[in-house]
């Protein structure tokens, strides 16, 4: 009688696991494929892909900038800075960043190897991708100081610029 029930017990267990795995096994060709084109074919881009179309030929994939990024070149200009923490670009507020990504260095007022993206990058894209940028900068702190709080704070005071269209 024990020795049956025992069995009968390893028996429910296992057709549970078969049934576990026949769901599986049907539902996912079905959903999974057509989810993912979606994505990928519909819908706006993310940060991500935005920075890595867009922006990782002279920041680098992982923002890492160039070598000697603070060595101006021959022609007196500065090479593409780290983005990811390391240098000082989470100095900036919300509305510098925007501006430095919508008119470029020069548009700013110095003269700069960093292109303006107003004509390629709509106003989301710009936000799109810098909110990717800050994702490197949380948690990270320079010397106990906290760099993704800090420019959240600087932020309040110039936002990116209101939407217009
Ligand atoms: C053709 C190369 C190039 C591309 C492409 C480029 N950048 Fe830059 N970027 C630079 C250079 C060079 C600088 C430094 C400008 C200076 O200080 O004169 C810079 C500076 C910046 C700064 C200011 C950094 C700071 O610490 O002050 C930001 C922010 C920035 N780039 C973001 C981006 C984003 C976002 C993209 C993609 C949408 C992008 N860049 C694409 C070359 C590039």
């Amino acid at each position: 009688m024990r020795r049956w029930a025992q069995t009968s017990v390893v028996l429910m267990v296992l057709v549970g696991w078969v049934g576990l795995i026949v769901a599986c096994g049907q539902s996912e060709p079905a959903a999974s494929p057509a989810a993912d084109q979606a994505s990928q074919v519909s819908g706006p881009r993310t940060g991500q892909q935005i920075f890595a179309a867009t922006c990782a030929a002279c920041h680098g994939a992982d923002g890492k900038g160039a070598e000697n990024w603070m060595v101006r070149d021959e022609d007196g200009r500065l090479p593409p800075p780290p983005l990811n923490g390391e240098g000082h670009t989470w100095h900036h507020s919300d509305g510098v960043l925007y501006g430095i990504v919508s008119e470029g260095g020069a548009g700013i007022g110095f003269g700069s190897n960093m292109p303006g993206f107003k004509e390629e990058l709509t106003r989301e894209e710009i936000v799109a991708v810098l909110e990717y940028v800050k994702t490197w900068w949380e948690g990270k702190a320079i010397d106990g100081f906290p760099i993704a709080e800090s420019q959240r704070e600087l932020s309040e005071a110039d936002p990116y610029p209101i939407d217009e269209g």
